[in-house]
């Protein structure tokens, strides 16, 4: 897979970004202000993420999808590292990200690539979302803040 940042003139992957956040409004939001990256395989975009410095010395991952055909097979876990390494290039001294206290798989991919939990934005979901988020069966309330130091 190459991963590479996608081109001001190229059309955004909203399907992929739509599947980590369910907001288009949220989406084009930090979109404004951040870096869209796209992996790509056989020249078709499979996975995104979406780099947003939050203070000088600190960048966040906004969003990050893999399309569901390639889901479970290490990709999301190379987007990530892609992640890491690009905010080490550009001398951030951390990484944040933030996820649903119901999405399980994407808290365990985080602490497996070396993020830690520092905190818990309660009812961010509830605020910010008018629709209600389920996952895992579990109602998607609080976002669980992770950081990595670079
Ligand atoms: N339960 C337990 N472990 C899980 C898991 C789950 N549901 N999902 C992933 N993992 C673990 C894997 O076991 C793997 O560990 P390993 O390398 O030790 O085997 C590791 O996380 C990496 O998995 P990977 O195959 O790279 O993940 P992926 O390519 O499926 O990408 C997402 C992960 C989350 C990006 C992808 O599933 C996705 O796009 N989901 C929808 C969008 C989304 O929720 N984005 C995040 C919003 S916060």
């Amino acid at each position: 897979m190459k991963i590479r940042k996608l081109n001001k003139k190229e059309k955004i992957p909203m399907d992929l970004l739509l599947l980590a956040d369910p907001s288009e409004k949220m989406i084009h939001n930090y979109l404004k202000q951040g870096v869209c990256f796209v992996g790509e395989l056989d020249g078709q975009i499979i996975g995104v993420f979406v780099l947003s410095q939050q203070e000088p010395n600190i960048v966040e991952i906004m969003n990050i999808a893999v399309d569901e055909d390639y889901q479970g097979k290490g990709i999301g876990k190379q987007l990530i590292h892609h992640a890491i390494k690009s905010a080490k290039e550009e001398a951030y001294q951390t990484i944040e990200i933030g996820t649903g206290n119901s999405s399980i798989g994407q808290l365990t991919l985080y602490q497996k690539c070396g993020f830690r939990i520092v905190g818990i934005d309660r009812d961010f979901f509830v605020r910010n979302y008018p629709e209600p988020i389920y996952e895992n069966g579990i109602h998607c309330r609080d976002m669980i803040r992770l950081v990595k130091e670079l």
